[in-house]
């Protein structure tokens, strides 16, 4: 069976692990760097990519002691080569590729949304071609179809920020820190979700975009405004966010064509009110849905190594040594930009 190392780097993870062809995940190991950036109340790039320098080589140690393996058993080395912040990618390929000359082991250099795009079959191996995605994570939203290994289709993107960063913003606002996607979900608990009145951006649009800017200003205003409990302001905000995300997808579905599954990916995917609102959209359509466990939802090295073992399987070419980091990499080359977005990748 294929053996990959994964290697991640892209964000405020320094993450490795080890990968099966068959779907083992042999070993892994993430360092967060939360406490480090906690003070700034968000990613500091300067700080990420000199942790990711730190850490990295130990985390890599590590999964190839516990699995009792050298790189020499390695099939391949997959590592993230964009997007995100620059200066951690180029930790983490730079890394990838002196391992790859010193132990003659294939490279691939792996699109992080590619990794999050296919970590749904690593832990499903009934997933197959295609599938209808639903990609949110802190710097992404978009609705995919997935045809293969490097065959993705984008229908829908946002014209402003990503659902993880409006969580994240979003968190900010009501004072709890970062990273807020996961504080704001546990806060909402206590709220109600139609306690306070916010917009649905681009609800009922013809375009197929997102928008969540506005959302945002509008917990803003309502933070403000002192006239409602934080916890009903974040149950609401979850609520208007499901709305629109419900919304969009209903809009892109004709267009995605027949499709096995609705899949959900990305770090927003860990939230479980997102979760059951996609489960009920899929049911109603007598659509298989897929979200992966959770630790496969935010960033990880496993996700990273399966795409490589993706890629090994359909027998792709490995990529050069000379594979320059992308800070912007699209996964539809082919996608038209959002009119009016403030263009993402
Ligand atoms: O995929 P990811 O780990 O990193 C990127 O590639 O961006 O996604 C991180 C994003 C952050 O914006 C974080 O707040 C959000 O995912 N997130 C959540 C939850 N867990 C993580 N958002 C809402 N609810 C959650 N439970
Ligand atoms: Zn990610």
């Amino acid at each position: 069976m294929t053996l990959v190392l994964g290697i991640e780097s892209s964000c405020d993870e320094t993450a490795a692990a080890l990968v099966t062809g068959d779907r083992v995940i042999v070993s892994e190991r993430i360092a967060s760097q939360i406490a480090a950036h906690q003070p700034y109340g968000g990613v500091v790039p300067e700080i990420a990519a000199r942790a990711h320098v730190d850490r990295l080589a130990p985390l890599i140690e590590a999964v190839l002691e516990e699995a009792d393996v050298t790189l020499s058993d390695c099939d391949a080395i997959a590592a993230t080569a964009g997007p995100g912040l620059i200066g951690g990618v180029m930790v983490g390929l730079v890394s990838a590729k002196a391992l790859a000359m010193a132990s003659g082991t294939p490279l691939y250099a792996i699109n992080h949304l590619e990794g999050h795009a296919l970590s749904p079959r690593l832990a499903d191996a009934a997933l197959e071609f295609p599938y209808a995605l639903l990609l949110v994570s802190g710097g992404h939203c978009q609705i995919l179809r997935v045809d293969g290994v490097g065959q993705y289709r984008r229908l829908a993107t946002t014209i402003d920020d990503a659902l993880g960063e409006a969580f994240d913003k979003s968190a900010k606002l009501l004072g709890l820190g970062y990273p807020g996607g996961p504080a704001l979900e546990k806060l909402a608990l206590k709220g109600g979700a139609s306690a306070v009145p916010l917009p649905r951006p681009l609800l009922g649009s013809k375009e197929p975009h997102f928008s969540f800017a506005g959302l945002k200003s509008a917990v803003l205003r309502a933070t403000e405004s002192g006239a409602y409990k934080n916890a009903d302001i974040a149950a609401s905000f979850q609520q208007a966010a499901i709305d629109c995300v419900l919304d969009r997808l209903q809009h892109s579905f004709p267009e995605l064509g027949d499709v096995s599954a609705l899949v959900v990916a990305g770090g927003v995917a860990a939230n479980q009110r997102i979760r059951g609102a996609l489960e009920g959209f899929a049911n109603d359509r007598a659509l298989r849905f897929v979200a992966p466990p959770l630790a496969l939802c935010t960033d990880n090295a496993a996700m990273i190594a399966w795409a490589g073992a993706e890629r090994l399987a359909i027998g792709a070419e490995p990529d050069p040594l000379e594979f320059a980091a992308r800070p912007r990499w699209p996964l539809d080359p082919n996608a038209e930009p959002a009119r009016g977005a403030g263009v993402k990748a």
